[in-house]
């Protein structure tokens, strides 16, 4: 490896184009562990195809995604999970018929095992792991409840829950704060940031609250047109006259 070997997540030349509109155009990126990383860009500027990537939910048309030491390009969602690569949604994926508890264990045996093959969720799980999940992001207390019952700031906190009881190295999480009122979002990001704190798990989050940005980023990325525009120090990337007229705004 060169000068990036110590890069938790490392990309070259990611490239995807959907008809005419190029989504990643040739991103080349890397994450250091222990970074939190806060993605800002208008609508369509590509965050979300950058994620997908990375996590397979899509497969580049060009260029290579690297996690931990091992080229990852074009392996399935389930097999990046299993290497230790977390995600939440910008619409959470829980199990509304299910109860809180309920869902994380789903969470927690469905990439243990082989494909085809369901154990019962008794010898799967490490009941103790899910409570102390549950626990981390404050949803012990409706662990009974349905998911589907939730409000939207818990049923993000429950996405990122289903994700944190993998233990994975890092987390990505696409718009954590969205649909929750501005008096919400600090609380919901204090808890987020709080349980990656605890658990030594670096992230990726992308939002659009610059507010939330520079209280809880180390490091931000603005996406223009499938493209890092600027990356650096929040501060210096928000003072960037191209952050500014594209992203932020007057
Ligand atoms: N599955 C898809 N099929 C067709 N076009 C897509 C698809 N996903 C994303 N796009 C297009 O790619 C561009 C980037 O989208 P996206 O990555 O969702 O942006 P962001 O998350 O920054 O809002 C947009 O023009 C979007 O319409
Ligand atoms: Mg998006």
């Amino acid at each position: 490896m060169t000068r990036n070997g110590d890069a938790l997540l490392s990309t070259r030349g990611l490239s995807l184009a959907f008809g005419g509109v190029v989504a990643a155009d040739g991103i080349d990126f890397d994450l250091r562990q222990g970074e939190r990383l806060a993605v800002v860009g208008q609508n369509g500027a590509g965050k979300t195809t950058f994620i997908n990537i990375c996590t397979g939910y899509l497969k580049p048309s060009s260029g290579t995604v690297r996690f931990d030491g091992t080229d990852i390009t074009g392996q399935s969602p389930r097999a990046i999970t299993r290497r230790g690569i977390g995600r939440s949604f910008q619409l959470p994926q829980v199990f509304t018929e299910h109860t809180v508890r309920e869902c994380v264990m789903l969470a927690a045996s469905a990439v243990g095992h082989k494909r085809g093959f369901w154990p019962s969720l008794a010898e799967a799980i490490d009941r103790a792991e899910v409570d102390h999940t549950l626990d981390l992001l404050q949803l012990r207390d409706r662990a009974d409840d349905l998911a589907g019952a939730l409000p939207e700031g818990q049923r993000k906190l429950l996405d990122v829950a289903m994700a944190l009881v993998l233990r994975p190295k890092l987390l990505i999480m696409d718009e954590p704060t969205s649909g929750v009122s501005s008096d919400e979002k600090h609380e919901l990001m204090a808890v987020l940031m709080r349980a990656l704190d605890e658990r030594e798990v670096t992230s990726i989050f992308v939002e659009h609250d610059i507010d939330i940005v520079r209280r809880y980023a180390t490091r931000l990325a603005a996406w223009i047109a499938g493209k890092i525009a600027v990356d650096g120090p929040p501060e210096a990337v928000l003072r960037d006259p191209a952050v500014i007229r594209n992203v932020v705004g007057e």
